[in-house]
Formats: structure tokens, C-alpha cells, sequence
């Protein structure tokens, strides 16, 4: 069992990863939790395959539950979700000394964590993530929301688990495309700050090459993780190296109004391209961009730049809500594991793709 402590004073919390660890989920959670009750929140496609799993184990350790069951995918990130969980957190009697457990990808996770951070003005909870994005990204870090018509995650919280439990056994249901969406939070976590992780993974020619050492992967990705959000829970300097690649990204993302391109498609054609552009402006070492696609050449990620009429693009962009008013801030590469944020006027951010 590998453990990663998240250093946040009193909302400090362990991360724990090792293979088949679901099936000791129960005793783990009794480390952070004295009560009886727990409340699951997971969406259909995990629970029919898991779902089994963690009941028992519950079961085996004494606890009691009672569980909501989403609509696997983005739409149910939803107002009219998050109430309808809401009621059943209410109708099932669940109080602020019960807990919640978000079963699930960054979608359950999100909303769980949503819900958990605003019912009763805050109930404990725990993810256990069962998608590669959310065990190395979603997870970790506190930030839950849900969407609004006009826009993702745009209203939310930071709000930290009490625990994170992850197992990268149950991983191997993931459809590829799921699992390359994670890939790509992956191998940013290699671009910003860890060239080695990023080496080893140019050895890897596809999916099992990358499980064959994926609780490494795991680790390091959440490791760089928790010193960022230690360092700036809030996201006002260094957790913004996080973004790499995202602000071309939730461009494509919302150009293609969220149909066309998942999150960690269009965030490796961000990195590639922002990449490109400034090595050719002598900000990024020469070969960078060059390395970047044979990998995800490699894992089969996909970093075409799409087809887009330009200036709906420019719109696009500058309205991104991470854009501050004036200025905004990029994520650059000085090289394979050396990020840096830099400052831009906001209109110049057409120069950077
Ligand atoms: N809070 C954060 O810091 C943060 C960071 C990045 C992304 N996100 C959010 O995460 C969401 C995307 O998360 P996601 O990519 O995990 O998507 P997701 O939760 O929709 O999961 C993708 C699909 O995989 C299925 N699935 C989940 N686990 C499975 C398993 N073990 N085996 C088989 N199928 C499984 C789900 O049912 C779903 O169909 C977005 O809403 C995004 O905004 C949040
Ligand atoms: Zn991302």
C-alpha cells in the first residue's frame, strides 16, 4: 500500500493506492470514520460492475448504507441531479456526523463532492475514483462542482475529502477511450514537473505497458498533485501549472460544444500545440513538442490540431473563465518537466496557437 499525505492543516487527508484495495475499503474508512452510516453516490456503469464489491465489504465491517445511482456522463452533472441527490441524502436520514462516498469517475466525484460540500452545509466524504482521470487528477485537490447551461463546473467549491482510496485494479474496464482521456492528465503531470516519469513512459507502446506500472504512474501523478494543491489550495499561483495544456483545451472542448472532443483529447492537442508555438519563439528547449507527439503517438492519443474558423475560436478562448480580466496566465514548457506560468495580455493569447 502506497501513501500519499495531503497537507492541508486541519482538511489534511491520506491518498491511499494499491491493487485491489476496494476490498478493504471498509477498514480503511473506519480510520476516518467512527459512524455506522455511510451514504454511496456512484453512477450505473460502475455500480453494476463494482458496486457488489464495495456493498459487501461495507457490509463485512459493520456499516450501514444506502446509495444513488447516476446517469453515467456529463449531462448528469446537473442542478436537477445534485437536487435529486440532495432529497435522497435527505429521505435516507443522513446528518453532518454521517458520511458520503463518491464511487466513481470525476463525474460522480464532482457532484458527490458537491453535494457532500453543500448539504447540511457540509457532510464528510471520501472518493474512491474507478477512472485513470480521476485517480490522478479529480480526486485529489477538493474541487467539486456541477455545470450550469452557460458552462462546466461554474458552480462549485473546494471542499476536501477525508480520505481518497484508489484502485488501479479497476481500471482494466475502462474502454480505451476513457483510459486515454486519463493518459493525457498523465503524461502532463510528466511535462510540468517529473521528466523521469516522463522518460519511462516513452518505453510504453500502448495501453498494458502502462499498466504494468500504473500504481507508479499513480503515485507520482498524485505526489505532484498534493505538493501543488498543499502549496496553493486556492488556485491563485503554482496550482495553475495544473492547466497545462488547458486553455487551448477547454477551447476545443467548448467550441465543439463538449460533442466533439473529450477533455483529455483536447487537452493533449493543447500541449502539443502551445508546444509548438513557443519552442518556435525560443521559450521551449528545441525537440520538445517533437518528443511530446511520438509519445502520444505511441498510446494512440490523438493531437491533431481540429479545423476551426479562427476567429470563433479567438472568442472562445478569451472567454474562458480561468482568462483575468487584462491579463491571463499560460503554462509553458522550458523543457520535459520544467513548467512555467507566464503572464500574458489576454488578446495575446491568439499567438499561442
Ligand atoms: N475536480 C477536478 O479537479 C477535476 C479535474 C479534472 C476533471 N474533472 C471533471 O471530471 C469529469 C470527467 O471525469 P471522467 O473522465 O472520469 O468521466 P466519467 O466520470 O464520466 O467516467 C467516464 C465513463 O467511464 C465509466 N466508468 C467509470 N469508472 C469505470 C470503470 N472502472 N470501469 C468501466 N467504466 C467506468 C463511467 O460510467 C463513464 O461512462 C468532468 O466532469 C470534469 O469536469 C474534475
Ligand atoms: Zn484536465
Amino acid at each position: 500500500m502506497q501513501k500519499i499525505h495531503v497537507d492541508l492543516d486541519k482538511d489534511s487527508y491520506d491518498i491511499h493506492i494499491e491493487h485491489n484495495c476496494l476490498t478493504q475499503v471498509g477498514n480503511l474508512i473506519k480510520e476516518v470514520y467512527k459512524g455506522e452510516k455511510v451514504f454511496i453516490i456512484t453512477d450505473r456503469n460502475v455500480d453494476e460492475i463494482y458496486g457488489a464489491i464495495l456493498e459487501e465489504n461495507l457490509r463485512d465491517n459493520g456499516f450501514e448504507f444506502e446509495k444513488y445511482v447516476l446517469v453515467p456522463g456529463e449531462k448528469s452533472k446537473s442542478f436537477s441531479t445534485y437536487e435529486d441527490i440532495c432529497d435522497c441524502l435527505s429521505e435516507a436520514g443522513i446528518t453532518r456526523s454521517d458520511m458520503i462516498i463518491a464511487f466513481g469517475g470525476g463525474v460522480v466525484g464532482d457532484i458527490g463532492g458537491f453535494a457532500a460540500a453543500t448539504f447540511l452545509r457540509g457532510v464528510d466524504f471520501v472518493q474512491i475514483p474507478t477512472t485513470l482521470l480521476a485517480q490522478v487528477d479529480s480526486s485529489v485537490g477538493g474541487k467539486v462542482a456541477i455545470n450550469l447551461k452557460s458552462g462546466k463546473n461554474l458552480v462549485g467549491n473546494f471542499y476536501q475529502p477525508k480520505m481518497v482510496v484508489i484502485d488501479p485494479n479497476l481500471l482494466k474496464t475502462l474502454s480505451d477511450k476513457t483510459f486515454n482521456d486519463g493518459m493525457a492528465e498523465v503524461i502532463k503531470y510528466g511535462c510540468i514537473r517529473d521528466q523521469k516519469m516522463f522518460a519511462e513512459l516513452e518505453k510504453c507502446y500502448g495501453r498494458q505497458d502502462v499498466m504494468d506500472n500504473i500504481e507508479g504512474y499513480i503515485y507520482t501523478c498524485c505526489g505532484i498533485k498534493s505538493i501543488v494543491v498543499a502549496n496553493d489550495e486556492k488556485e491563485k499561483g503554482e496550482r495553475m501549472l495544473l492547466n497545462f495544456g488547458h486553455t487551448l483545451g477547454h477551447g476545443i472542448e467548448k467550441y465543439f460544444n463538449y460533442e466533439g472532443y473529450t477533455h483529455g483529447e483536447a487537452v493533449a492537442i493543447g500541449m502539443v500545440r502551445i508546444t509548438e508555438v513557443s519552442e518556435r519563439l525560443g521559450y521551449t528547449g528545441s525537440g520538445t513538442a517533437e518528443r511530446l507527439k511520438i509519445l502520444l503517438n505511441n498510446l494512440k492519443i490523438n493531437y491533431c490540431f481540429p479545423e476551426m474558423d479562427k476567429e470563433n475560436f479567438d472568442k472562445t478562448i478569451m472567454l474562458d473563465k480561468k482568462a483575468a480580466s487584462g491579463n491571463m496566465s499560460i503554462i509553458l514548457l522550458k523543457d520535459i518537466g520544467k513548467a512555467e506560468i507566464v503572464k500574458i495580455k489576454r488578446v495575446d493569447i491568439k499567438n499561442y496557437y
